[in-house]
């Protein structure tokens, strides 16, 4: 193992070093893996909004998100979609399909919020008829403009049986993640996705489903559990992520 390599332990399918640094964004850093095909995800104590141009961290943060992707996304497989997770590694580290991701960023929304309030005017807390899948182009350069599917095909991002895919996948993540919330007391108003695609062109989800890429209200008292608490300095924000872990790992509501 040269400098700044570590092996890892993993629990069923033999070690794993971590090499190097393949990518750092905001949230987590991206390792090759002594294994080909493979990344291992280390998940960071960091928070950042608005384009990083707001900063925080609080310690157990990474730990948090690591955690609830963890539990979800095997659910999200055996519910049938494809998604990039094979294994927690450590507290803060999970190994990864290797993916090219797809340079957009795929919101689905349910409800109201955020920057679709906003541009639209529409009040917070809105019930939408049916869900709204949004595109924005992955550049933090530009602060993820907002796109069409137009745009992705005609700037070579993703091919239309890529983007027709997406969406497919998109919400059948919304359709299994609307009820599993809800029986355990949280409403999912919106969230973001990104895709990646296997060396034989396969389509799967990636990246991380946590209270960073998520809206979650608790069901009863309507309270906000997620990185809006950071943006809008709520207050809480440890106590929120640390509960929306408690209740994705907590089995359903009666
Ligand atoms: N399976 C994967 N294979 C390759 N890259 C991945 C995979 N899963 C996630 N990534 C990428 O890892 C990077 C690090 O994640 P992080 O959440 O820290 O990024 P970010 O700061 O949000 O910035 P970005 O705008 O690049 O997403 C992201 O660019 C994400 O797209
Ligand atoms: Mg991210």
């Amino acid at each position: 193992m040269s400098q700044g390599e570590r092996s890892t332990n993993t629990g069923h399918s033999g070690k794993r070093h971590r090499g190097e640094l393949r990518y750092e964004g905001k949230a987590k850093r991206v390792y090759a893996s002594s294994h080909p095909g493979e990344y291992i995800v280390e998940y960071k104590d960091e928070a950042t909004a608005f384009n990083a141009a707001k900063r925080g961290q609080w310690a157990g943060k990474g730990a948090t998100n690591n955690a609830i992707t963890a539990h979800l996304y095997p659910m999200l497989e055996a519910a049938g979609i494809p998604t990039h997770f094979l294994e927690q590694l450590s507290e803060t580290e999970q190994r990864v399909r290797a993916v090219t991701i797809i340079p957009v960023e795929v919101i689905v929304r349910n409800v109201a919020a955020g920057s679709f309030s906003k541009r639209l005017g529409i009040e917070e807390g809105t019930e939408l008829s049916r869900p709204v899948v949004e595109y924005c182009y992955k550049s933090d350069a530009l602060g993820d403009p907002l796109i069409n599917t137009d745009t992705a095909l005609a700037l070579g991002w993703a091919t239309e049986a890529e983007l027709t895919r997406v969406r497919a996948l998109a919400l059948e993540v919304r359709d299994f993640l609307v009820p599993f919330f809800l029986e355990r007391g949280v409403r999912l108003i919106d969230f973001k996705l990104e895709f990646g695609k296997l060396p034989d062109g396969t389509v799967i989800l990636a990246d991380e489903i946590s209270p960073d890429t998520c809206r979650f209200w608790d069901a009863a008292s309507g309270e906000k559990m997620d990185k809006d608490r950071f943006r809008r300095d709520l207050g809480g924000v440890e106590d929120a992520y640390a509960e929306m872990l408690r209740r994705v790992t907590s089995p359903a509501l009666g």
